[in-house]
């Protein structure tokens, strides 16, 4: 029998992961609590969607340790254990170390969560899996960027942009998974930096141009964005509401512009209120879906964009 893997995605992503599983994997898999999935058919790390961050088995007893160290294909896997009670502790690393297996906490194959009762499989981890990106405090997880890009259905050719890229991790997830072409925009010569030094480092810098600019005023042609993809600052971590109420109706000027006709933007946001009065003022867009995540202690919502039909002022 196949052990099975518990999954975790953001919360609010739980349906996406399970549908991509059974659609294009014929893999089934149930929901067992918020953000954990648990997948009863085998399944290889390059099957996994992009939106699973962490990947274990469940902890029992030395043969579940043995089975996650079959799974990463390492016969005598360096771990580590974390557990709350230090005799818990000392008594797994005791039982693991029996096996011939190496405790390094600093480079670990295997996580042994005892409290979280699980095996964590370092080398499907989404960093392992998709790429490591160096960070800022308000980066997106690499795992919630790629759920906004499974919600912005971009097709082959389609061109993205993130009008507040950061160091660049949504055009850059989407780079790795669909192979752009993608703009990276952010105004912070820091954050713009990053996402040059990203795209090089993961070799998708001739899919992604970055460039140091404006959201409100972006340095591209009318129409010439098929899908717009962006994690707004949101005043927990950047920016602030006062800023964003004459921010996010800049932003959406400039988003209604680039966007083709039947262009669609998926934006996340925690400032819930000023985005949807940002928009209901914005007489050529509207929302057309919302879905709340979880993750990190913030629960924004990611908006679905579309060109609206009114007329526009002036013309009705
Ligand atoms: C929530 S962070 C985005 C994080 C990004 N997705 C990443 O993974 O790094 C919001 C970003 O918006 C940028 N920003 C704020 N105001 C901006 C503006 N007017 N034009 C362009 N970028 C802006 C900030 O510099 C910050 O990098």
């Amino acid at each position: 029998m196949t052990t099975p893997l518990l999954l975790t995605c953001p919360v609010g992503l739980e349906d996406l992961v399970r549908g991509d599983l059974r659609d294009r994997e014929d893999v089934r898999s149930e929901l067992l609590a918020p953000g954990l999935i648990r997948c009863v058919e085998a399944l290889t790390p390059d099957k996994l969607p992009a939106m699973v961050d962490r990947v274990s088995l469940p902890l029992s007893d030395d043969n579940s340790v043995i089975a996650a160290a079959e799974l990463v294909g390492v016969p005598t896997p360096s771990f580590r254990v974390h557990a709350k009670d230090p005799g818990a502790r000392s008594e797994w690393i005791t039982r693991i170390e029996a096996l011939g297996w190496r405790n390094d906490p600093s480079d670990w194959v295997l996580n042994v969560d005892v409290g979280g009762g699980r095996i964590d499989l370092g080398s499907w981890h989404w960093s392992r899996r998709i790429g490591q990106l160096q960070r800022l405090p308000a980066t997106t997880p690499g795992p919630v960027a790629a759920g906004l890009l499974r919600l912005a259905k971009l097709s082959t050719g389609d061109v993205l942009l993130d009008p507040c890229a950061g160091v660049g991790t949504v055009p850059i997830v989407d780079a790795l998974l669909r192979g752009g072409p993608a703009y990276s925009i952010d105004r912070d010569p820091e954050a713009t930096r990053l996402a040059h030094e990203n795209a090089a480092n993961l070799s998708v810098g001739q899919a992604v141009s970055v460039l140091k600019a404006d959201a409100t005023d972006l340095p591209l042609d009318d129409g010439s964005i098929d899908r717009v993809v962006s994690d707004l600052p949101f005043g927990k971590r950047i920016g602030s509401n006062e800023l964003n109420k004459s921010l996010y109706p800049a932003i959406l000027r400039e988003i209604e512009r680039v966007l083709t006709a039947d262009g669609r933007a998926v934006l996340l946001s925690d400032d819930k209120r000023v985005f949807a009065e940002s928009v209901a003022h914005a007489r050529g867009l509207k929302i057309s879906g919302e879905r709340v995540i979880r993750y990190n202690g913030v629960t924004p919502t990611a908006y679905i964009v579309r060109r609206s039909r009114r007329p526009k002022r002036g013309r009705a």
